[in-house]
């Protein structure tokens, strides 16, 4: 590029659990290899104003709630809304990340590709829309706009001034203070270090779930909440998994690899900056690279004589003819020496459905039982497998109600894989390395949108939250005994059984008994002989719940997100159809549109 072109590009990310900023992190490797100058921009904090600066714009992003922004890049794309920057003579392209199981899929990528476009800026590339596994379709993405983007000749802004009209810069001392936002200085980057006060099984005797509440101290951290918000958990990896798959690669513990985080040691970035309990298909599919650096030789047969030792008579005389299948009489060819690993690599690098079947349940000790004759360096390792996430749980608790704690509703993940007993990351974490009393439990705040209260408390509410599901809803009832507030709230719960999964049901009942919860369902599914959910004794009850949303009242679902809610949503429009006189079309359009959108009275936090 010549002196005066400007290479630069400019990667913005919106994300709220890292995903998005690591392939904004992968994105600019690649566009530094093609000769740009790339930066990373979290979009929090970052001005609408100095948009159109950056000649050439990408934007990752991922999308929240209800196909609403991550929470880092709310503000920006509200000023962008407000102020409307022009962005003429910006070139730009979109990657957004999201998952087809929510109904606005990707929806923040796309509102960020119509805005840019609508203020002027260029589109180089379609916006590129990534579901769940969304590395290959953020990759062909990258791999495609990057050429675009540098081949793209862009002079660099003449400088400001060179007359005598100088202007005298001075450089003012800001005040500490006035730097900071009213924002809380944690974040996910920043977590506050919590104690755990409290932290026992909700389950009764004999139920085969376990299901924890949690409390978390906040102390002096300033930390605020609202009802209906979650808590991130930083999740810290069992020990004993770190030192079994550092023995499991045959490398050193103190080996220093480099990592997002910086330099460190590979126990420490494993305890704290990966996630090796699961396996990922970037490290399986990069195994590939091993078996073709391994030199193999072929070895065939191309001559065989025999003679005689008596009289010398030659009576073998045979030469290859050049032929793969020809052979001598008689030859028995040997066994294969194709490594097995090679050949179950194969099998799964041509499979998807293989490769998905091969990682469900599987950890690195166990890939690396499979491959780690290959030989991998702990930095070899730290390239390929995931970097560690923070997961989320729904708050459980009103700060009004309980104040200077958050409380958590943990369903603890544990499975049998490959013979050996497993846990989710932060559930295992949670249950079995944080007792009561112990300090130092990174979590961070975030914050929702859109799964709030109403304003007005003269409001009814209908809450449906079988299993963890309940969490958000102690906090709602909490918060709306706190206010005294008049609305009347129905509680739709289930689980299992009565007598094993029954969570909270001491002060469920104090709740009926004092009037806090108008109307109680409970649905066991493993009780009797029929299975009972909470969207058959919804449809049990539907000209009141009709009645309800009718009359102004408010829908609210939380927990599993690929089965109960999906019921819930259809229940939900059957009896809108039937009690309010709507076609199927209209109860579709009436619950997605109106309650959903529109008036906001159908929410959910599905998980
Ligand atoms: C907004 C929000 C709110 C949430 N609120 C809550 C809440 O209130 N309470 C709550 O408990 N959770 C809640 N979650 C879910 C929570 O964030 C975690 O996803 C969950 O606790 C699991 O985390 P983990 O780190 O323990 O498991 P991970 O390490 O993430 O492992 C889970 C994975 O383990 C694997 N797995 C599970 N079972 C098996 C099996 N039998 N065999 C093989 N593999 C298996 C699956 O791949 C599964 O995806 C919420 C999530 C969101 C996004
Ligand atoms: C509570 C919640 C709400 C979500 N809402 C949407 C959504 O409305 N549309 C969508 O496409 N993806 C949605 N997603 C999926 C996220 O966008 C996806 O998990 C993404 O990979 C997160 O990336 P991040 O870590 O960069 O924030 C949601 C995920 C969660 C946990």
């Amino acid at each position: 590029m010549s002196d005066n072109l400007d290479n630069s590009i400019a990667i913005f990310f919106g994300s709220q659990t890292g995903n998005a900023e690591d392939l904004a992190m992968s994105t600019k490797k690649i566009a530094d290899q093609s000769g740009l100058n790339a930066e990373v921009i979290d979009m929090d904090g970052f001005d609408a104003q100095n948009l159109a600066n950056h000649k050439r714009i990408l934007i990752i992003t991922s999308t929240w709630g209800e196909g609403e922004m991550p929470d880092n890049a709310i503000d920006l794309w509200e000023k962008v809304c407000a102020e409307n920057p022009p962005m003429t003579g910006v070139h730009y392209s979109v990657c957004a990340i999201g998952d087809t199981s929510y109904d606005e899929f990707c929806q923040a990528g796309i509102d960020w590709d119509n805005k840019l476009s609508e203020l002027g800026a260029e589109r180089t590339n379609q916006i590129q829309l990534c579901d769940v596994e969304f590395e290959p379709e953020w990759k062909q993405w990258a791999d495609s706009v990057i050429p675009v983007m540098a081949a793209l000749e862009i002079q660099q802004e003449a400088p400001v001034s060179d007359g005598e009209d100088t202007e005298e810069v001075v450089e003012i001392a800001v005040p500490e203070a006035s730097k900071t936002t009213e924002k809380s200085e944690w974040s996910a980057k920043n977590p506050y270090d919590s104690t755990v006060t409290v932290n026992y099984v909700l389950n009764g005797e004999g139920s085969r779930k376990e299901t924890r509440h949690i409390v978390f101290d906040l102390g002096d951290s300033g930390l605020e909440y609202k009802a209906g918000d979650a808590l991130g958990v930083i999740p810290v990896t069992s020990t004993d998994l770190v030192d079994d798959v550092i023995v499991a690669l045959g490398a050193n513990p103190d080996e220093i690899v480099d990592t997002h985080a910086g330099q460190m040691t590979l126990h420490e970035a494993l305890c704290n900056h990966y996630e090796i309990h699961q396996a990922n298909r970037k490290f399986v599919a990069s195994i590939g690279a091993k078996f073709a650096s391994t030199d193999s030789t072929a070895i065939r047969i191309v001559k065989r004589e025999r003679v005689l030792v008596d009289t010398g008579d030659q009576t073998v005389n045979w030469a290859w003819s050049g032929q793969d299948d020809d052979y001598p009489g008689g030859f028995m060819p040997p066994m294969s020496n194709v490594d097995p690993a090679e050949e179950l690599w194969e099998s799964l690098n041509a499979d998807g459905k293989e490769m998905e079947n091969y990682l469900w349940g599987r950890d690195y000790i166990d890939v690396l039982n499979d491959f780690g004759h290959l030989g991998f360096s702990g930095q070899d390792f730290v390239d390929q497998i995931d970097r560690l996430k923070p997961r989320l749980y729904s708050i459980a608790s009103s700060p009004d109600f309980e104040p200077g704690t958050v409380h958590l509703t943990v369903g603890i993940v544990r499975y049998e894989g490959q013979g050996r007993s497993k846990t989710g990351l932060t559930t295992g974490y949670l249950a079995d390395r944080v007792p009561e009393g112990t300090s130092g439990v990174r979590v961070f705040m975030s914050p929702t949108r859109s799964f709030i209260l109403p304003e007005d408390g003269k409001k009814d509410m209908i809450m449906v939250g079988p299993g963890t599901g309940i969490a958000p809803f102690r906090a709602f009832l909490q918060q709306r005994k706190a206010d005294e507030a008049e609305g009347r709230n129905w509680l739709f719960f289930g689980d299992w059984t009565e007598a094993g999964e029954y969570l909270y049901r001491d002060e469920i009942s104090a709740y009926v008994e004092d009037g806090t919860i108008d109307k109680l369902d409970l649905a066991w599914s493993r009780e009797g002989p029929e299975k009972v959910y909470v969207q058959h004794l919804m449809a049990k009850h539907a000209a009141e719940i009709w009645d309800w949303i009718n009359n102004g009242g408010y829908f609210y679902v939380c927990g599993d997100k690929n089965y109960m809610a999906k019921d819930v949503h259809t229940t939900l429009i059957n009896i809108c159809a039937e009690h309010g006189g709507m076609s199927d079309d209209e109860a579709k359009e009436f619950v997605e549109q109106t309650l959903m959108r529109e008036e906001k009275r159908y929410l959910r936090d599905v998980y």
